[in-house]
């Protein structure tokens, strides 16, 4: 069999493993030392690796993953026996069985689900463990706050589910934090109409990264459930999480694969939406929205060659993109351009890109395709 040659790297993503350990132990100063770190790691841990970013979020002291389903649930498990996993979506009745067999935690909001759980942990013999999530304005999954305390009692009565812990989630807490109040007034009472919650042993969680801004520590919150701040990146351009410093953690890079001279009045790309105002040096970069350049950039964001930004111009097609190098000079194939991250003091935050493209970083992260190698950066920056 012929071994595969060894390739150089076309658009590749850069995860600095060491930045996201620093970031937890950040994120972790800044809250009181009892209140325990849910790591949420869904969605390959944001597009960063599920593998990768668990095993050092572990070795930096998580004390509980987050995740959207049981296949992720399962390759946590595969890292470890130790650490409890909460799935935050709702489970498809066939994947129940899998909560006793991988010691997974799921979120409850039916009395049905309940009545499921039973049974699952009746026939396996094994104790179902769970969390109750309340809706409290965010419409969508959790039990209506105004109607916890009868799927409390029903639960109650199901001795095969236990009980580890109760959250809610915010609908706007990077915007409204009078309306996070509220929803932190309502799963409050929420919980005041469980009577016999032991807040000792239970787990109380409501803030995601933008939660943390207006969290006032109040008892019975024990937990916090961060994803996008250990990351490096902030809920929103003006969050006072700065003061946190944390950096960021991924970085997306490509190559020219040619430049060019182009007349005056050339159109350019699909559609010809872009026509040169000027003579011009083009170069055609190897990254299209095949790895996760959203097309919604054409004509919008700009890259970084040599340190200095070059607007993209005309369409983002599947596996190139055109950049105008006119005033860079010296560009030539192979060089590196930065699509996010730094190069030589110049910087394009994620946020920027995601901007340029009527997006969010949630939403970047999750849109770089499998077609992109991450490349770990692993020092442990001791
Ligand atoms: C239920 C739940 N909790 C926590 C988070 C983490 O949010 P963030 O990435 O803003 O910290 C999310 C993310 O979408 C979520 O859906």
């Amino acid at each position: 069999m012929q071994t595969v040659p060894q390739l150089p790297l076309r658009c590749w993503a850069e995860i600095d493993l060491a930045a996201l350990e620093r970031n937890l132990k950040l994120i972790r100063a800044s809250l009181p030392s009892h209140i325990k770190y849910v790591a949420v790691v869904k969605a390959d841990a944001y597009g960063h690796g599920l593998y990768q970013t668990v095993a050092r979020l572990m070795h930096a002291g998580a004390d509980l993953f987050a995740v959207a389903n049981v296949t992720e649930a399962m390759a946590i498990r595969e890292l470890g026996p130790g650490w409890p996993v909460l799935v935050l979506s709702p489970l498809l009745p066939e994947e129940d069985k899998y909560l006793g067999e991988y010691d997974i935690t799921a979120a409850v909001s039916t009395a049905d689900e309940v009545d499921r759980f039973e049974a699952a942990g009746r026939v396996t013999g094994k104790t179902i463990a769970v969390h109750l999530k309340i809706d409290t304005g965010m419409g969508r999954v959790g039990v209506w706050h105004e109607q916890a305390g009868e799927l409390y009692a029903h639960m109650r009565s199901a001795p095969h589910v236990r009980l580890d812990g109760a959250f809610t989630h915010f609908s706007s807490a990077d915007e409204d934090p009078a309306f996070t109040d509220e929803q932190r007034r309502r799963f409050l009472a929420a919980l005041r109409r469980c009577p016999g919650l032991d807040f000792n042993r239970l787990l109380i969680h409501a803030d995601n990264s933008a939660g943390l801004e207006t969290a006032h520590g109040e008892q019975p919150f024990n937990a916090v459930r961060v994803g996008l701040l250990q990351f490096g990146i902030l809920p929103h351009p003006n969050s006072m999480l700065a003061r946190v410093h944390t950096e960021p953690v991924f970085s997306f890079h490509t190559r020219v694969g040619m430049v060019k001279r182009l007349p005056s009045g050339t159109g350019i790309s699909y559609g010809r939406t872009c026509s040169l105002k000027r003579d011009s040096a083009v170069a055609i970069l190897c990254a299209g929205y095949g790895d996760g350049i959203a097309r919604a950039c054409s004509n919008r964001s700009h890259v970084l060659i040599h340190g200095q930004r070059c607007p993209v111009l005309g369409r983002v097609t599947m596996d190139q993109t055109i950049v105008d190098v006119t005033d860079v000079s010296g560009v030539k194939c192979g060089d590196e351009a930065v699509l996010v991250g730094r190069q030589q003091g110049a910087e394009i935050s994620i946020a920027e890109f995601s901007a340029r493209s009527d997006s969010i970083p949630w939403e970047t992260l999750c849109s770089v395709t499998k077609r992109v190698p991450r490349i770990y950066k692993t020092s442990l920056g001791l």
